[in-house]
């Protein structure tokens, strides 16, 4: 039997990278899933490739009423809501701290801190109806440190943490287990477009000079990291609410500088 057969999920952010790998690893296990992006192409293409009980739903996350909408949705097409990953969400872009553009800011703080918080306020009624669930927040390495040139995204991963160990002592009592995850550098379309910015001449030198920079010297593949999301979204992670679980090659034990050959 799957570690999440019978149990329903949404998966935000699921038409690219960590999304479609975690939606992918659910449906393996036996979840019904509703994947949710606001690229529907995408999304047609993702669920296309999955052999499960999937449907898909395009919003903006950081839009409260599409996401109410997306939440009632997958209540009403699998059932009920067991587990949510609260995974969208976006770089924007790259600027010393007192030249970075204040729109490019707002839209940041919106997609990542609002667009979490939505989701997460949107599933708690229907998880407290099933007895419990967990919600899976993706926030990042630079969730607990910072990369240059990025305070907005550095901002958005910090204080989704905080929203969620908040959410995970408001809803302890109600079984209800939120826990953030924090992928290192992880080969997905978000770090393609980061080397492109980055080394607009050669954005493959970009990536080797990331890769060097990684104790493990390599970058992590989207299914390491959805394998971590499956522990959290299951019953496997029981007694774990209020954790931080940090996926990174061992980048933040890493206080930096020259690594021996
Ligand atoms: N790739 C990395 O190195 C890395 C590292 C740490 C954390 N993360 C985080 O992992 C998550 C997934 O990123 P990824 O690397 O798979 O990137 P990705 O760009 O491949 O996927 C992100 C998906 O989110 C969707 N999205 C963005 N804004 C949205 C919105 N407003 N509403 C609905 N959907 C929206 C995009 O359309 C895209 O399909 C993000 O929260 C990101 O910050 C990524």
């Amino acid at each position: 039997m799957g570690r999440m057969q019978d149990m329903v999920a949404i998966v935000t952010g699921a038409a690219s990278g960590i999304g479609a790998a975690a939606a992918q690893r659910l449906v393996e296990e036996g979840a019904s899933v509703l994947l949710v992006d606001r690229s529907e192409e995408n999304l047609e293409r993702v669920a296309a490739g999955l052999d499960g009980n999937v449907d898909i739903a395009a919003a903006d996350i950081s839009d409260r009423g599409q996401v109410d909408d997306y939440t009632r949705r997958a209540v009403e097409r699998f059932g009920g809501l067991d587990a949510v990953l609260l995974n969208a969400g976006i770089f924007g872009d790259m600027a010393p701290v007192d030249a970075y553009d204040e729109k490019r800011f707002d839209e940041v703080i919106s997609v990542n801190v609002k667009g979490t918080w939505h989701g997460l306020r949107a599933a708690v009624p229907h998880l407290r109806n099933r007895g419990g669930g967990s919600i899976v927040v993706t926030s990042s390495t630079q969730g607990l440190s910072a990369y240059f040139h990025s305070s907005p995204y550095t901002a958005s991963k910090h204080a989704v943490v905080g929203i969620a160990k908040n959410a995970a002592m408001d809803l302890a009592r109600d079984n209800i287990r939120v826990n953030t995850v924090h992928p290192g550098i992880i080969d997905t379309r978000m770090m393609g477009e980061l080397h492109e910015t980055a080394s607009p001449q050669d954005p493959d030198a970009a990536m080797t000079a990331f890769a060097t920079s990684i104790p493990m010297g390599r970058y992590g593949r989207p299914a390491e990291i959805a394998d971590l999301m499956l522990f959290l979204a299951s019953n496997d992670s029981s007694y774990c609410t209020g954790g931080t679980f940090v996926a990174d090659g061992g980048l933040t034990a890493f206080h930096g500088g020259p690594i021996p050959d």
